[in-house]
């Protein structure tokens, strides 16, 4: 009996996956076809697959051309497949000529001719349409966007929006693409979406004229410095079924959402403390460390610490303290936030002036968890108990740096696909909102002094 292996992801089923099916079939008396899992495609950088595992598992089978379906979910998996199931033919189509000569190995391998003028990734362009983009700011942040955005399908950047003239001509030169400087609205006429990468003060303004206008709005945090802002821009975005996404990079990473998991699996017991940090030594003459009204660490990143807080203890703490180490100017270089709840507690440090160790530690009744820098990006943490020798290392995968997962969120909710609104809700939007508000007056009020 010949035993033939063959492996895709088979998203949006179609005439190409059907025929690749019925000739592989026809290659030996036996097929198994391998469908890979989420997680395994947003590690290979397939961020935007539309049907779900099961979905696709379920549309292999009907083919009624598999006579066994398994699950593909590692690196290197294909080689002890092979073996495990004493695989005679790998096969798959002809787009993948070339990488997987090293089976030859194991088995024979065969590339078959692949069906002309249909993938999954047209299928996926036609289903939605595109959703053409505008970067309000052209700093830091406006280059990585447009680096990061080639990975999500459907999500178009066509042009970019900066009132000062100077530096909007210098990226239109550099990256060719028109930069408006003059109206905002005649900016937001020719595009369904923005994305505001602006300074931190001017974040709030821009979106409101952006819902105003009908247009989604994707934003670095903070969007807004007050909870009454925040409600203002959600209740219109609400009003127009607009989307209202906050850039905190963080919540969208698939292994921040793993390391959620892992505690709310029940592997460390009861969460009890969380204690969160980031840190980086800004350049002195940069924004975040010059600009005392809206620069500082806490605006730069308290977003990203209060994060694992809410996600893991919840919004409804029982207490708050706030301290914070001020440069001459009222500017804080360092801030500590601290939380206390009905069972528990936590603890939120940044800063841009002051280094520290930058990690998220999650204390259990049964054992921790422990995330080096970055835990931001989390791209590796461990589980650790009372025995110090055993220790559960998981390392997910992270591709890009970040954004690819953020745009993506963006792109699938304008698009309908509500699946992943869990990621960052609004209560811990506005959760974070209202800290930031009282952090501002605060800030105020000993500037003040
Ligand atoms: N395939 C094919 N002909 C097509 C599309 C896919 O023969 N027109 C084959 C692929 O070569 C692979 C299998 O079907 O062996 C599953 O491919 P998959 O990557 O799931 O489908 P694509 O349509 O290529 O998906 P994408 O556009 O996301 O890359």
């Amino acid at each position: 009996m010949k035993r033939v292996i063959t492996y895709g992801t088979f998203d949006l089923f179609h005439q190409g996956h059907l025929n690749l099916l019925t000739r592989a079939k026809k290659l030996g008396d036996y097929l198994i076809v391998g469908v890979t899992t989420e997680h395994f495609d947003e590690a290979r950088g397939k961020v935007n697959v539309i049907d779900s595992t099961l979905e696709r598992i379920e549309n292999v089978r009907k083919t009624g051309l598999a006579d066994e379906i398994i699950i593909e979910d590692h690196e290197g998996q294909k080689i002890e497949d092979i073996q495990k199931y004493h695989i005679d033919i790998f096969t798959v189509g002809s787009d993948w000529v070339g990488t997987f000569d090293y089976l030859n190995n194991f088995c024979k391998v065969i590339y078959l001719e692949r069906t002309p003028d249909i993938s999954s990734t047209m299928l996926r362009k036609s289903r939605f349409r595109i959703i053409n983009v505008g970067i309000v700011g052209t700093g830091r942040m406006a280059p990585r966007f447009l680096a990061e955005d080639k990975y999500v399908s459907g999500i178009h950047i066509v042009c970019a929006y900066n009132p000062e003239r100077e530096s909007g001509d210098a990226f239109r030169q550099k990256y060719d693409l028109p930069v408006y400087s003059e109206d905002y609205e005649e900016f937001l006429e020719n595009i369904d979406a923005v994305y505001i990468a602006s300074p931190n003060e001017t974040h709030y303004g821009y979106a409101k004229r952006a819902l105003l206008a009908g247009r989604h709005v994707l934003s670095e945090n903070p969007i807004a410095l007050s909870k009454r802002d925040m409600e203002e821009l959600y209740a219109i975005a609400d009003e127009k079924s607009l989307v209202l996404l906050e850039g905190i990079k963080t919540a969208y990473c698939p292994g921040f959402q793993q390391l959620l998991n892992t505690v709310q699996s029940g592997k460390i017991g009861e969460v009890r403390d969380v204690e969160a940090c980031f840190t980086r030594l800004a350049d002195p003459e940069a924004r975040e460390r010059t600009d005392a009204d809206y620069g500082g660490a806490f605006l730069e990143y308290a977003a990203y610490t209060l994060l694992p807080i809410f996600k893991l203890l919840g919004t409804h703490y029982k207490d708050i303290k706030i301290d914070s180490i001020l440069d001459e100017k009222g500017l804080d270089l360092y801030t500590k936030i601290q939380l206390i709840y009905e069972q528990g507690m936590a603890t939120a440090k940044c800063g841009v002036g002051v280094k520290s160790e930058g990690q998220l530690v999650v204390a259990g009744t049964e054992g921790y968890i422990l995330a080096e820098s970055p835990w931001w990006l989390t791209k590796k943490y461990e589980v650790r108990y009372e025995d110090p020798s055993v220790i559960d290392v998981f390392e997910p995968r992270f591709q890009g740096d970040g954004l690819r997962y953020e745009i993506s969120e963006f792109a699938s909710k304008i698009n309908g696909l509500e699946r992943a609104a869990y990621k960052l809700t609004k209560e811990e939007i506005m959760a974070i909102s209202e800290i930031t508000e009282h952090f501002m007056k605060m800030r105020m009020e000993q500037r003040n002094q």
